[in-house]
């Protein structure tokens, strides 16, 4: 999934900077001893990652559609009977298409007499979303299908539909005609079954609430790093994991988010919500990934960071999220930063 501030490509700079933050500092026990929590987790990327060499897991994000996929990708292991997945993917493949609630308020023809005409995705897309996501439904209300496969089917849902938006990357806005990804027949591709530790658990909570119940060895902190909500960005894939027929606004067909608003967005709150965080945290070795033009600068998280413990930084030259080119055309790349805490 194309996610902003995914850390996809910094997989291989993050492991080798906790590793030697580990070494550093004498640490002697092997990650299958050792709970990693990834607490802002987005598409589940970094968790599931830590999660194959070994450690046990908690992770966590406040975006219920993030939730579903990483209950997948963390809590999913030898759980899951992988032929029987794919015989129900494929069953989901060919099913008729719905006019229901994506195809009514948020595709072209659905929309047709209403005061916001929506192209969010084709026609035929929304229906058969709108199929799946209802099949999906009935299944595990008819106990049909394990929790787990409930997960694996809704994720790998989200993930695929997102490649058939009609968006030029997040869904603030809809292009005015269909692109050529989003013309395309929709395939429901099933997402991987990552294998790892067994003992992993997942949450759906504002960090700032749930770092006062959960406690481990190594933090990962993945905030986003200026203003822009993940909630409104990607609000439609909230409404396809909940498919609660929420009431919606205006021309993008936003749904009420004001309880996923984040205080790491809000260049006031921020610094305060990060100390308490640290504070909080009932971890030894933290680590916060962060960029060169976030909200904190990098004095301000040195700062903050020295309050608790001992303080390194590891840097590296990063390609911008596409997003962004299009907003504006300023340096190709920014800089990652992946500032280290051992707490005392
Ligand atoms: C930079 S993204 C994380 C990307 C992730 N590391 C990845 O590689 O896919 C930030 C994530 O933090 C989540 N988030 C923002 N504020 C939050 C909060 N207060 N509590 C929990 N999650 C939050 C957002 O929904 C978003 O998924």
């Amino acid at each position: 999934m194309n996610y902003i501030g995914s850390k996809y490509s910094l997989i291989d700079f993050l492991k080798s900077s906790i590793d030697k933050t580990l070494e550093n500092s004498n640490e002697s026990r092997q990650a299958s001893e050792m709970i990693f929590a990834d607490l802002f987790a987005g598409t589940g990327i970094v968790g599931g990652s830590f999660k194959e060499q070994g450690y046990s897991i908690i992770a966590n994000d406040i975006q219920y559609y993030s939730y579903v996929i990483i209950k997948h990708m963390i809590e999913n292991n030898g759980n899951l009977n992988e032929e029987r997945c794919q015989k129900l993917i494929e069953k989901l493949n060919v099913i008729e298409g719905i006019e229901g609630f994506l195809y009514q308020n948020y595709s072209f023809g659905g929309t047709e007499g209403q005061e916001f005409r929506r192209m969010y995705f084709s026609d035929e897309n929304a229906k058969k979303c709108d199929a799946i996501r209802i099949t999906i439904e009935q299944w595990y209300q008819n106990c049909e299908i394990t929790d787990h496969e409930y997960y694996f089917l809704l994720g790998s849902l989200i993930n695929s539909i997102d490649k058939y938006a009609n968006t030029a990357s997040v869904y603030g806005a809809y292009l005015k005609h269909l692109k050529k990804s989003a013309q395309k027949p929709m395939t429901l591709a099933p997402l991987p079954i990552m294998r790892g530790h067994v003992d992993c658990k997942v949450f759906n909570e504002d960090v700032s609430a749930l770092i006062k119940k959960v406690s481990g060895d190594i933090l990962y902190l993945d905030p986003p790093y200026n203003a822009r909500q993940y909630c409104t960005n990607y609000h439609l894939l909230e409404t396809i994991a909940r498919y609660d027929n929420p009431i919606i606004h205006g021309k993008t067909g936003l749904r009420e988010y004001s309880e996923q608003k984040s205080v790491f967005c809000n260049k006031q709150k921020v610094e305060r919500a990060f100390a308490e965080l640290l504070k909080n945290a009932q971890f030894k070795y933290i680590f916060l990934s962060y960029n060169n033009e976030g909200l904190m600068s990098l004095d301000t998280i040195e700062r903050i960071m020295k309050k608790f413990g001992k303080y390194a930084v590891f840097m590296k030259e990063y390609r911008r999220f596409k997003a962004d080119n299009a907003r504006d055309a300023k340096a190709e790349s920014t800089v990652e930063y992946l500032h280290c805490l051992i707490k005392n």
